[in-house]
């Protein structure tokens, strides 16, 4: 059998990790493509070292541009590659334009589509991964579910059960299996930081990029707060608190830092007192590190993470989040974990692949 895997952005690459190590194990011939969504050195390169995956099969060198542009370069150069590799099955992870790509393109050359981590839904179209999550999901013929209410929302959309595996949270795998490595991050001596003494941020969606003055407000509350916050800043968000001249205007507690690899930030975010994000991947990481988690959106597909008051979700709402804060101290800090978030998310999913070779069939 041979599977081609399509990879592109930074939550692609851990994700695809345990995926490609057990088709290895295996002996499943594979592909690997990146499209190269993702291409700074420390949005990309820095994920292939930590995570020990090997280079790329191909790079496509796509970069970045408007969906449409973006997503239409991918698909024509995907196409070029499938005709000439001819798999069997492509695997297509997560929720971001790369997905989508590369399952638009394999569908209609009808090469069968499983998709790692199908069914989150956060019922806002305004996303466009939510656009990406449902038309990935539509046009799959393996449906790999992280959470049972990811499985609820497939048969609720009328998925063929038979294609729907519960087969659990393919990131926390390689969370788990990366978190003793993590240790040896100098990432907090670097910043002189001490344990559990101090808060993490990320922002980088476009729906909290859009509006300057919301983005403006919500940095400026973090001035407010009485512990350091470390932000590693995704280029998007760097770009445009540049260009409002932001940058030079942070409170005094707030240190933006470049984007981390991800065992600096496996590191950075197990010792943190709390993280604040609008990242996906970060919410569960949290839950799974016990961390308690702001999220800075209206609503979270994972909602998972939302049961026990693991995560709370403000949006850019300034008096959410610092109610949230005062929250912090009273939040317990071990919490139950999701059924199958475990190290056998991978095995589970080649087996329900070599056990359904039915489901090739489109
Ligand atoms: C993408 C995903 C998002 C995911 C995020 C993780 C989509 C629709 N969105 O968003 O779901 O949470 O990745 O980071 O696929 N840029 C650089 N260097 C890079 C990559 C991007 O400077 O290596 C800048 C460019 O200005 C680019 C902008 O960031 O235009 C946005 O990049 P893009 O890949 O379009 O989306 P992300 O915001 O990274």
């Amino acid at each position: 059998m041979k599977i081609l895997s399509i990879v592109g952005a930074r939550p692609n690459f851990m994700k695809i990790k345990p995926i490609y190590e057990e088709f290895k194990k295996r002996k499943i011939d594979q592909v690997l493509v990146h499209t190269g969504q993702h291409y700074d050195e420390n949005m990309n390169r820095v994920f292939f070292e930590d995570l020990e995956l090997p280079k790329p099969d191909v790079f496509l060198g796509i970069g970045s541009g408007t969906h449409g542009v973006q997503t239409g370069a991918m698909m024509s150069r995907i196409e070029e590659v499938l005709s000439l590799e001819k798999p069997d099955l492509t695997v297509v992870v997560g929720d971001v334009n790369s997905t989508l790509a590369g399952a638009i393109s394999s569908i209609k050359m009808q090469i069968p589509v499983a998709h790692v981590e199908s069914g989150y839904r956060s019922f806002d179209m305004r996303m466009p991964e939510e656009i990406n999550r449902i038309l990935v999901d539509r046009i799959s013929q393996f449906l790999f579910a992280p959470t049972e209410d990811a499985v609820n929302n497939l048969i609720s959309e009328g998925a063929d059960k038979k294609r729907i595996f519960f087969v659990g949270n393919v990131m926390v795998e390689t969370l788990l299996s990366h978190l003793q490595k993590s240790k040896k991050s100098k990432i907090l001596k670097n910043l002189s930081l001490e344990p559990d003494n101090y808060g993490l941020m990320t922002i980088h969606r476009a729906e909290n990029t859009a509006d300057p003055e919301k983005l403006i407000e919500l940095f400026t509350s973090l001035a407010k707060i009485d512990h350091k916050i470390i932000v590693p800043l995704h280029p998007r968000t760097k770009k445009v608190l540049e260009e409002l001249g932001y940058l030079k205007k942070l409170g005094a507690n707030v240190e933006i830092i470049e984007p981390l690899g991800y065992l600096d930030f496996l590191w950075l975010m197990s010792n943190s007192k709390f993280v604040m994000t609008d990242s996906g991947g970060i919410q569960e990481e949290a839950l799974m590190l016990d961390i308690p988690c702001i999220t800075l959106r209206e609503n979270t597909e994972r909602i998972v993470t939302l049961k026990n008051g693991a995560n709370i979700l403000v949006g850019t709402d300034t008096l959410k989040l610092s109610s949230a804060l005062q929250e912090i101290p009273k939040r317990k800090r071990i919490y139950p974990k999701p059924p199958l978030w475990d190290d056998k998310v991978s095995k589970r999913i080649a087996d329900s692949i070599i056990r359904h070779p039915d489901l090739f069939a489109l």
